[in-house]
């Protein structure tokens, strides 16, 4: 069982991934952890969003040490940035993708996998067996972000880090490769006046439809 949930930032799809993950007892994967990763390697060698090439991006990627996934430093908005500049670049996503499908075809649990992102349901796993699309509005989405961020222990002011996202969620959306966008088959869902528990009891009601032996 494959379920691929899609959306933008801070929309609560990875909240809700880890959620379904947890509750069917299968493997999450966070793909927007292995952008971060790629792009916090960059600054660590001393990049910035003006001075890297694509073949340091794949170079980049081909070296990716995975525990960086695991860490703090890549949940800031610095990187988040740079990992929307690097994940427009084709081959570098092209060199994620069979990590990507690797996970899914033989999730550690061996029972399923939720992967969440912004281009499963569309390119990484077409065929998956369940396919949601989170979104909400911007300003909703822009002030969970910086609660989520202050919480952390950043200091961030609301207006940049909606003009972050802004700019991300235009970047994700218009890039020519694997742009943010719902498959045909997703089912979308806006969360912006919508906790997570509620999300949760909408996203298990329409398994519950489709596929009503997962319960
Ligand atoms: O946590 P948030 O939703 O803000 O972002 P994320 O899921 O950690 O993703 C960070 C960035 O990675 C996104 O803005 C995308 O540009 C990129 N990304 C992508 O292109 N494809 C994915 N499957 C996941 C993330």
């Amino acid at each position: 069982m494959i379920i691929a949930i899609d959306g933008s930032a801070a929309s609560g799809k990875g909240t809700l991934a880890k959620q379904l993950a947890a509750d069917f007892g299968y493997d999450y994967l966070d793909t927007g952890a292995l952008y971060r990763a790629v792009a916090l390697s960059l600054l660590n060698a001393g990049a910035n969003s003006h001075n890297f090439d694509e073949k340091q991006v794949v170079s980049a990627v081909s070296t990716l040490d995975l525990s960086l996934t695991q860490t703090a430093e890549i949940r800031t908005d610095k990187v988040a940035a740079l990992a929307s500049i690097v994940a427009a670049i084709g081959p570098a996503r092209a060199k994620l993708l069979s990590l990507q499908r690797g996970f899914a075809a033989a999730p550690p649990s061996g029972k399923g996998a939720v992967l969440d992102g912004r281009d499963i349901g569309t390119v990484v796993l077409p065929d998956a067996d369940l396919k949601f699309f989170i979104d909400a509005d911007l300003d909703i989405r822009a002030e969970r972000r910086t609660k989520e961020l202050i919480q952390a222990g950043q200091s961030v002011m609301f207006r940049d880090v909606l003009e972050d996202m802004k700019a991300r969620d235009y970047r994700d959306r218009t890039r020519s490769v694997a742009p943010l966008k719902a498959a045909d088959d997703a089912i979308t869902i806006d969360t912006s006046n919508m906790g997570a528990t509620a999300v949760l009891a909408l996203v298990l009601s329409h398994i519950d439809r489709i596929c009503p032996s997962e319960q």
